[in-house]
């Protein structure tokens, strides 16, 4: 068995190149890796790599973690700037020994070190952006907008895991502000032996729940995905509302160690991206109804591509 499911449409011509991968026998961790560059790489997301918003200060700071379900090497970073490929340097990071989770000019050292490509990862496009918000917080103040990190779980048809995700996290945050991407359990988790989640949504909320440990702890005692996913974001849903009065976006998903898959989320918007060997690459729209249940429609061509025309049109 191999299959792989990331969040939001964004991913799907990552997922597809990763799945050609797994389909030849490559490693989950080779698949993976593939696909997160192919969205790192795509200028017009505004959340991922290349093109990703910028912090305060007019700087992209990304996170990025790499978990092996095997062998449960974790690599991670934090606020690097000026790099291609974060999810490459947390790859690398997660088979050190020690020093396996770097942040800021600690990250971009070894990055620089072990030869990962440099790039300016902010564009004209990002730019522009900035200084319409700019504008927009003199008169109104709601720093919080977009959350699609992408977040990845690929099996390998030698029955190994891994997950990853990477992001450029908030728009307008403070520098050196780190969200639930690169931290263990929370932007994801691992184990070849039961399977794997991953995380996009408000990274203080979903840090509160540890979600994607608690996702596959859920697998572990015999949840399917779709059930552990949902009961882990109704629950840390719930959980918030009640105590703060409010909860931050919080969207999931997972893989089991079989191939099969489930999603949830506590907002309208979500999407997800799964192939494996029993499903075809299909892309899902994904909500959740009033009683919690959540609720999955099968994408059509006209939705898939309409959401990268609204992200690539010309800026106004
Ligand atoms: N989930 C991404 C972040 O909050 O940074």
């Amino acid at each position: 068995m191999w299959g792989m499911i990331a969040t939001w449409r964004m991913a799907l011509e990552g997922v597809e190149k990763g799945v050609h991968l797994l389909r030849e026998q490559n490693s989950c961790g080779d698949a993976l890796e593939a696909a997160i560059k192919e969205v790192e790489d795509f200028p017009y997301y505004k959340s991922v790599g290349y093109g990703g918003l910028p912090n305060e200060e007019m700087e992209v700071e990304l996170d990025a973690a790499y978990m092996d379900g095997s062998t449960m090497d974790f690599g991670a970073v934090a606020a690097i700037r000026d790099f291609a490929n974060p999810i490459s340097v947390a790859r690398a990071l997660s088979k050190e020994k020690v020093n396996n989770m770097l942040v800021g000019e600690g990250a971009a050292k070894y990055a620089a070190v072990n030869g990962f490509e440099r790039k300016n990862m902010l564009t004209e496009r990002a730019k522009h952006y900035y200084k319409k918000r700019r504008k927009e917080l003199s008169e109104a103040e709601r720093p919080y907008d977009g959350h699609d990190t992408v977040g990845v779980v690929s099996l390998d048809t030698h029955q190994q895991m891994c997950a990853g995700t990477s992001t450029s996290g908030l728009f307008m945050k403070r520098r050196g502000r780190v969200g639930d991407s690169p931290i263990c359990g929370s932007g994801c988790y691992v184990d070849s032996e039961i399977g794997g989640a991953a995380a996009t949504g408000l990274g203080e909320d979903l840090m509160k729940g540890c979600i994607s440990y608690e996702i596959v702890r859920k697998m572990k005692e015999g949840m399917t995905p779709q059930q552990a996913c949902e009961a882990a974001v109704n629950k840390l849903d719930e959980r918030l509302r009640k105590q703060r009065g409010a909860a931050g976006d919080l969207s999931v998903v997972a893989m089991n160690a079989n191939g099969e898959w489930g999603c949830a989320t506590n907002i309208e918007t979500f999407s997800v991206v799964v192939c494996s060997e029993k499903q075809p690459l299909s892309v899902y729209r994904v909500s959740r109804d009033s009683d919690g249940n959540c609720k999955r429609e099968l994408a059509d061509q006209a939705w898939i591509d309409e959401y990268v025309a609204q992200r690539s049109k010309p800026l106004e």
